[in-house]
């Protein structure tokens, strides 16, 4: 498969498959180009860094409730924020979260920037994270690189340098990949391809939209990689 197959072939999967997760926008929305609201993708981005999809649902639906704008969020007392994130652990988060909300509150009249880069200069916000909030709130074409990706990735092109070595050859083939059109979703396509079918342990090879173009697949290695370097 060559890659603008390959993408549409996972967006059409996506279109039926995503999962229905409460900082997305609904499939109808998603076919009129409805992008979701920056503050929204950014909260849950920075809630997901270190935690479950499962845990963080939750938590989310709280903050969103509670704070529904950055601006509310950036008036908000620190104390209530921190309490409110009790139990989602790594802390400096919560903090950070607070500090970004005041920037962009105080410093971009309330409206997140766009682009990847100037979107890394804001706390708590690093290349991952960027390129997740450029692509999926405002659908640049960025590419979005994280744990679930690099193992699709590297079961794909049958990568078998171990992380973190392999990862620069990883960046470059899922820079390949990223589609012009739909940027966004096909960045929450390939997260959710790799947390539910192409899965750590026992990939769900069969019903895989890429079956038919996976390297490792065809070698038998899927569940080898990607390889680690021992500690
Ligand atoms: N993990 C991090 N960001 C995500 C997203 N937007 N959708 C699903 N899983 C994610």
């Amino acid at each position: 498969m060559r890659e603008l197959e390959m993408s549409n072939t996972l967006l059409d999967w996506y279109d039926r498959h995503a999962r229905d997760l409460p900082w997305r926008v609904s499939p109808s929305d998603r076919a009129a180009g409805v992008c979701p609201d920056a503050y929204r993708v950014w909260l849950s981005e920075i809630m997901l860094q270190q935690t479950t999809v499962a845990a963080v649902k939750s938590y989310y639906e709280r903050f969103t409730s509670l704070w529904p704008s950055v601006t509310a969020l950036a008036s908000a007392e620190d104390a209530q924020v921190m309490g409110e994130w009790a139990g989602l652990g790594y802390y400096a988060r919560a903090r950070n979260l607070l500090k970004c909300a005041r920037v962009v509150a105080e410093n971009y009249g309330g409206r997140f920037p766009e682009t990847a880069e100037s979107l890394q200069k804001l706390p708590g916000v690093g290349p991952y994270t960027s390129a997740a909030i450029s692509a999926i709130a405002f659908d640049a074409p960025e590419v979005v690189v994280d744990g679930n990706v690099e193992r699709v990735i590297a079961r794909m092109f049958a990568i078998r340098t171990p992380l973190p070595a392999a990862k620069p050859e990883i960046k470059e083939r899922a820079a390949k990949l990223t589609p012009v059109t739909r940027p966004g979703d096909y960045a929450q396509a390939v997260m959710d391809l790799g947390a539910t079918v192409c899965t750590p342990r026992s990939p769900a090879c069969g019903i895989c939209p890429w079956m038919t173009a996976c390297a490792a697949r065809k070698l038998g290695i899927q569940a080898e990689l990607p390889a680690k370097t021992p500690k």
